[in-house]
């Protein structure tokens, strides 16, 4: 079986969030279960300017009907990993651009004709690819297209799943922008991608696939409630016999405390010396030395509305009542960088605020930290929770999503023997914030208990092997159905 994973985002190439590391580590998993598997991502500036990373351009070009005018792509050809091809589609009209998807918090306004184009070359250069695909995933809005493009092609191969990452961005076109999607007039209602008035690239992978996944099953229920189903929780009932929820694995070859390069030490679940180094050097880059006997919580993540970082805001008094200390690395939206900063100016000797993109400090911060908080809104699956776990950082997390399903509130005892694995909270409010925060720091103050919690945490096993068998099993489904 052949399978071709199309996503705008495939770490290590480009990356803004977790459906980077999902499109980069998913088909390396599906090819040790011996499928075979590719991916496919627009060539940004940044990549075409990588110096590490070779693609080689064997000539393959195309054009492309937009709205009446031809525009020329051509393909060109990497490699993820041995045996498992990247495909770029090259477009510098499109794509050689300092951004992805825009740049300083604002979209491009042709996002709906550079997606649009992705996915109509997607489509285009199959017949040139040396493995062509019996199932061809679409990953979130900016592959929505390839769908109802699939559909209308008349193609029997390949089949496609469409797999939603995160529903809140719905990739809207405004009805002048109609026409560069080149569909017939009839897909454009409620039934189809008719969104309020606009037209949702994101409802066209929804519709028009053979299978629908979200990547977590408490995600799958959430969107399809008007909470958190983003105006489309209607139609996600509609498609709710295709939908299934499938949660992310985790890459451990690259997330991992006792090889991470990028940490200042190395540990392990029974010698865990290296993790109060790391505590250490995080604080000492923070410019919070002596404080490495209080508790230390780190935030990695969008800054983004969904992140719930407004929570933290609101509940800053209380939480550095607390006695810890945060550290937190985020961009994204401007607002909430703005509170973020603002938050260390006020707690300057507790807090540190480092804005940027930046893996390295990530990890630094995840190894470094006693505690990871992510009190999201909505977390469709959620990835830093599963590091924090992996490198015994005690996750304290809003119970939403993939948050929900990967961690185990504690309880207060363990009476089976079994430690649960972090702190959850349900009302998104600040004072349901507070309050877990002060649970955590008391099991904190509470030395081998907490290195019980840590522990067990450690030991969690979220690696891909049973969630790619689940792709596999539906992929299947989808092939004989
Ligand atoms: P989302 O996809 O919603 O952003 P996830 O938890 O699934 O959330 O994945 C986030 C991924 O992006 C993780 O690999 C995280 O380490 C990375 N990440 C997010 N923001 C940053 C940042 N500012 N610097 C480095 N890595 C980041
Ligand atoms: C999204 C979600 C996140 C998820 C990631 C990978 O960006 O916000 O929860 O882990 O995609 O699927």
């Amino acid at each position: 079986m052949q399978i071709l994973i199309a996503s705008p985002e495939v770490r290590p190439l480009a990356q803004t969030g977790g459906l980077a590391d999902v499109a980069g580590s998913l088909p390396l998993a599906l090819t040790r279960l011996g499928l075979g598997a590719a991916v496919i991502m627009p060539a940004y500036q940044s990549v075409l300017s990588n110096p590490a990373l070779s693609f080689e351009d064997p000539g393959l070009n195309f054009t492309v009907n937009q709205a009446g005018e031809n525009i020329s792509g051509s393909l060109l050809r990497g490699e993820l990993a041995p045996g498992v091809p990247a495909y770029l589609v090259r477009c510098d009209r499109f794509f050689d651009r300092p951004g992805f998807y825009g740049t300083g918090g604002v979209e491009y306004p042709d996002n709906p004709e550079r997606f649009a184009f992705f996915s109509k070359a997607v489509i285009k250069v199959l017949p040139q690819l040396a493995d062509y695909p019996d199932i061809l995933v679409g990953n979130d809005w900016q592959t929505g297209l390839l769908m109802p493009y699939l559909a209308v092609s008349g193609l029997e191969r390949p089949r496609g799943v469409f797999i939603i990452h995160n529903q809140g961005y719905l990739g809207l076109a405004p009805p002048e922008k109609w026409p560069v999607l080149d569909l017939p007039e009839t897909v454009n209602t409620i039934d189809g991608l008719e969104y309020f008035g606009q037209s949702s690239l994101l409802k066209a992978g929804i519709v028009y696939s053979r299978a629908l996944v979200t990547v977590s099953p408490s995600y799958a229920l959430e969107v399809q409630t008007p909470e958190g189903g983003q105006g489309l929780d209607g139609a996600m009932r509609h498609h709710a016999h295709k939908l299934v929820g499938i949660l992310n694995g985790v890459d451990y070859n690259l997330w991992n405390p006792e090889t991470d390069k990028q940490i200042t030490a190395n540990y392990s679940p029974n010698n865990l010396k290296g993790k109060l180094k790391c505590k250490k050097a995080l604080l000492a880059e923070a410019g919070l030395k002596g404080r490495s006997q209080r508790p230390l919580v780190g935030m990695v993540g969008r800054l983004a509305g969904q992140k719930g970082f407004n929570l933290v805001d609101e509940a800053s008094a209380d939480l550095f009542r607390l006695g810890l200390s945060l550290v937190v690395l985020g961009s994204g939206d401007p607002f909430y960088e703005g509170l973020a900063r603002n938050l260390e100016q006020r707690y300057p000797e507790a807090g540190k605020v480092f804005i940027g993109y930046n893996e390295a400090l990530a990890r630094r911060i995840i190894a470094g930290s006693d505690l990871v908080l992510i009190p999201s809104m909505y977390e469709p699956c959620g990835l830093v929770q599963m590091y924090g776990l992996k490198y015994g950082t005690v996750p304290v997390v809003r119970a939403v999503g993939g948050l929900n399903d990967t961690i185990r509130d504690f309880a207060g005892h363990n009476p089976e023997g079994r430690w649960d694995t972090g702190f959850k909270f349900s009302q998104f409010q600040a004072k349901a914030l507070v309050l877990a925060l002060r649970r955590a720091t008391e099991l904190y103050a509470r030395p081998a208990d907490f290195k019980a919690m840590v522990q067990a945490g450690m030991k969690e096993d979220f690696s891909w092997d049973n969630s790619a068998r689940q792709y596999r099993d539906l992929f299947d489904q989808v092939l004989r159905a």
